[in-house]
């Protein structure tokens, strides 16, 4: 069975997601549990109901639109996620929901009922950027975290997860991962550059690379700028600047696929004449092989000792999040391809840089991923792009692989 659908929605649909929080210069503002997010989940539950899904919110806030099979078996689901970063684009997360939507749409035109059922989800807060862990609503669906320890998540402003959840009205009834899937599928945007270098149109992923992310409070002594000799100086500042280095050089030192990242810093009193007394930062490491990235974690953690000792200050760390790598179903990867090259498209077996839902998924289903290129890799970044051409292929790959899934 072949079904194409109908180009024009995606693409406006896209639009009408991304004018929600819509920040200068063309990118999105939908950080999890606030206002913006509502909003964005109204309008996805809206579509969800107008193309008949039978539409279930869990207790973590992750929706699902469920449309019947001709049996009752475990449903084939795809899906990513709606929030953004507080500088985020308009196609992380977004576009695999709603190529999803339009599977579902393309099944309706045709009147096809297929032998599974196919549900389309969204996940709970997958960014992270303001509760961690991220992918905490597929995290808490694969079971991997219990529901009390997610609700007690807390932002930079002390707002508890569930606090915000219950707020925006999508603390819902059924237990997260009531319904598990036959498969998983993730169509989502490349958000790095290989893609587009190479000119390849379909991103076949292999794996998601292992995270690690901490959290770091540092307290020094304030002083004075101009009267402290330098041999005096507790400086808080100091050592989150030593360590932005020292990831940077640990990085380039150790090749492969090792990135390291200094994303959030903050320095009390803040100001010009003072020597910081608090520092508080984060390191994101992210390594394909976990023995390296646990190497990575082991010499940042030497390096911070040393320099505490040396700056006579104290640090206290809190692992936000950890995941080791995951690799993804051989059998659903080799199907991706074929979907793809049946299209005539290009293709790249890959591994993620990015963390997704799909990678929590894993340990409840066969999952895989399909990736389209990004424009110049940026993603988290306002300016994030992907060519309606890419955007189509990738969703038409996805559609042609959940059909014949869904009749498996
Ligand atoms: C989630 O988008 C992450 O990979 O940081
Ligand atoms: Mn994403
Ligand atoms: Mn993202």
């Amino acid at each position: 069975m072949t079904l194409k659908f109908a180009d024009r929605h995606l693409l406006d649909n896209l639009d009408a997601l991304a004018r929600i929080g819509a920040i200068e210069g063309g990118g999105c503002a939908r950080l999890a549990l606030t206002d913006e997010d509502r909003l964005g989940r109204d309008l996805v539950v809206g579509w969800m109901k107008e193309l008949d899904l039978d539409v279930r919110v869990d207790a973590i806030g992750n929706v699902i639109g469920l449309r019947a099979g001709r049996e009752n078996l475990p449903p084939i689901m795809t899906g990513s996620h709606i929030d953004t970063v507080r500088t985020g684009g308009r196609y992380d997360g977004n576009y695999g929901v709603l190529a999803g939507l339009e599977v579902v749409r393309a099944l309706n035109a045709a009147n096809v009922v297929t032998r599974r059922p196919v549900a389309v989800a969204f996940f709970t807060n997958e960014e992270g950027a303001r509760f961690q862990p991220d992918m905490m609503g597929s995290l808490v669906y694969a079971g991997g975290l219990g529901l009390n320890e997610a609700y007690a998540a807390v932002d930079q402003d002390g707002v508890a997860a569930g606090d915000a959840l219950r707020r925006i009205g999508y603390l819902g009834a059924t237990m997260p991962g009531a319904l598990k899937p036959h498969a998983f599928l993730e169509l989502h945007i490349e958000q790095g550059p290989i893609l587009d270098e190479e000119k390849v149109r379909i991103g076949v992923v292999e794996s998601v690379q292992g995270i690690s992310w901490t959290e770091y409070t540092v307290t020094g002594v304030s002083n004075h700028a101009g009267t402290t000799p330098m041999r005096l100086r507790r400086d808080a500042g100091y050592l989150a600047a030593s360590v932005n280095l020292f990831v940077r050089k640990l990085a380039w030192d150790m090749g492969g696929n090792q990135v390291a990242t200094v994303g959030s810093l903050a320095l009390r009193p803040n100001l010009i004449n003072v020597v910081p007394n608090r520092a508080v930062f984060t390191v994101d490491l992210r390594n394909t092989d976990e023995a390296k990235l646990k190497e990575a974690e082991a010499a940042v953690a030497a390096h911070i000792a040393d320099v505490a000792a040396a700056e006579r200050v104290e640090v206290k760390s809190k692992v936000l999040a950890r995941f080791e790598p995951v690799i993804f179903d051989a059998s659903l990867v080799d199907r991706v391809e074929h979907h793809a090259m049946a299209l005539s498209l290009s293709t790249r077996r890959m591994p993620s840089g990015a963390g997704h839902d799909a990678q929590m998924m894993q340990r409840l289903c066969p999952t895989a991923m399909i990736f389209v290129p990004s424009v110049a890799g940026l993603s988290h970044n306002v300016k994030e792009h992907t060519e309606p051409a890419d955007l189509i292929a990738g969703a038409q790959v996805l559609l042609n692989l959940m059909v014949e899934l869904a009749e498996s």
